[in-house]
């Protein structure tokens, strides 16, 4: 089965170039200058010919950091495996990378076996996983060392939620002691967790207990303090260190002043940290849940003040690569039931909010805004990604060799994101297929479209309809990271 995607543009992280792309099966297999693949003596014949002109062919978008179905806050997330890669391949992308978790007093093995039965079959685009290590001692770090042989070569530890995942200081030395000697990744959620603990105890004590204060406990110091002494115990033992969902400009200077000292540190941030506020969502109210409609956008790290200059840090640190990474950190819960559990106190809310659907479209945005290029787009949609966890040439690149995962992207046309009906029932028009009862990016307008979403050769999403399905998607084995020498 030969594909061919005529007169488009192709954009990789490193430009960008008129060009016809040929796919064989399941891989780009050549790129032709524009007409050639037809015209040549003998020319191409393919079965299906895709005429892309006026649009973008870039790699497949790779969301590095979800969790489908995760058990957290006394519930699951709401999307599983397959309603959220479903709603990945609507919004061009074609990875994900997903966290199998194991905590105190359990085995590694079991929980990547579960994470492998809930994710197998029921995927629409590739997945991998890393590998949370939510509580360290002899046998988890035992182990760690079967990790890269089951091609997972990342690992998360927390050094927030006491009682849950929490690892203090000696967990994390260890860990990091034995990430090095393997060649792991370290991936790190950087938030002083008993002290945002007393805080919100104390907040909650005094009555505030609005989903405001979830803001509030979680205060920038919290965050810049935890980086600071990951940095620190990374620097120690020589293990690299990446800084997951990062919304504070202090935290972000920690990591530019690591890698201004040529430590391997990487920093990510999300998309609700570059477009979504404290003041704004935090707090928000409305007349169905009054000051409650802020739940929505409780996840942790929090949204952070645009006063202060948090959001526009965000944007300054992609544009200077002291960030390297925009991840989702997809954690949807629907209102009904699931953020309800915390009416009465901020603690109880389940921590986090889907957009696995709106990444590649909510950071078009900002090429379109004069915030970053357009190779810079595919870099952190995509090739980043792919290097930052083992993947490139396979993904991230549209390249001969590589999987054929390939969207076409419209610059002339628009995405309306929201609920696609109205109370009444009435349809509104708009782009949301996460299986979540409210929109977080309820009312953004994109002036981009993903047009059609393909993935290892099969078109998942095309002319606004779907063709894909949960059996397609395979389990990706990574390398170690190809930022590491
Ligand atoms: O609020 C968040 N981030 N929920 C998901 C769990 C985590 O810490 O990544
Ligand atoms: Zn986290
Ligand atoms: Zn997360």
């Amino acid at each position: 089965m030969k594909t061919l995607i005529t007169n488009g543009t192709v954009v990789n992280a490193t430009g960008t170039a008129q060009a016809d792309v040929l796919i064989e099966g399941e891989k780009i297999v050549a790129l032709f200058s524009p007409g050639a693949s037809i015209d040549s003596g003998g020319g191409v014949t393919a079965d299906t010919v895709i005429d892309a002109a006026g649009k973008y062919v870039i790699p497949g978008g790779i969301d590095a950091h979800t969790h489908m179905q995760m058990p957290f806050g006394g519930t699951n997330a709401s999307d599983t495996f397959e309603t959220g890669t479903r709603a990945a391949a609507w919004g061009g992308t074609t990875t994900i990378i997903d966290f199998a978790i194991q905590k105190q007093g359990e085995r590694v093995q079991d929980g990547l076996a579960k994470w492998h039965e809930l994710a197998g079959g029921n995927c629409a685009i590739d997945y991998s996983f890393h590998q949370i290590i939510g509580g360290v001692d002899d046998d988890s770090l035992k182990a760690m060392e079967t990790l890269v042989d089951e091609g997972i070569t990342s690992y998360k530890m927390f050094m927030a939620y006491p009682g849950v995942f929490y690892a203090d200081d000696a967990q994390i030395l260890r860990a990091m002691q034995k990430a090095r000697e393997l060649g792991l990744m370290t991936m790190m959620h950087a938030e002083n967790g008993p002290a945002i603990d007393v805080l919100a105890e104390q907040l909650v004590a005094q009555g505030k207990k609005t989903p405001y204060f979830h803001g509030i406990a979680r205060a920038w110091q919290m965050e810049e303090e935890a980086t600071h002494r990951a940095i620190m115990l990374a620097d120690l033992t020589d293990a690299p260190l990446y800084i997951v969902h990062m919304s504070a400009k202090q935290a972000v200077e920690q990591v530019a002043w690591a890698r201004d000292k040529a430590k391997n540190v990487f920093g990510e941030t999300c998309p609700q940290y570059l477009y979504l506020s404290l003041e704004k969502q935090l707090g928000a109210r409305s007349e169905q849940w009054g000051e409650f409609e802020a739940a929505k956008w409780v996840c942790s790290t929090p949204l952070r003040s645009e006063e202060e200059g948090h959001l526009e840090a965000m944007w300054q640190g992609l544009r200077t690569n002291d960030l390297q990474m925009v991840s989702t950190d997809h954690c949807p819960f629907c209102m009904k039931d699931q953020k309800e559990l915390g009416k009465d106190d901020f603690r109880a809310i389940p921590n986090g909010i889907g957009s696995v659907e709106h990444r590649v479209d909510l950071l078009y945005q900002g090429v379109v805004d004069g915030r970053i290029s357009l190779s810079r787009w595919v870099e952190l949609i995509s090739t980043t990604p792919a290097r930052m966890f083992g993947m490139y040439g396979k993904k991230g690149v549209v390249q001969p060799g590589a999987d054929a995962d390939i969207v076409i992207y419209d610059p002339q046309g628009h995405t309306s994101i929201g609920l696609p009906f109205d109370a009444s029932g009435g349809p509104t028009g708009k782009t949301h297929h996460m299986n979540m009862d409210y929109s977080a990016w309820e009312g953004f307008e994109i002036q981009g479209h993903v047009d059609v979403t393909i993935s290892r050769g099969r078109v998942l999403v095309a002319e606004g309809q779907y063709h894909g399905s949960k059996s397609h998607g395979q389990f990706v084995k990574r390398g170690l990271s190809q930022y590491l020498i």
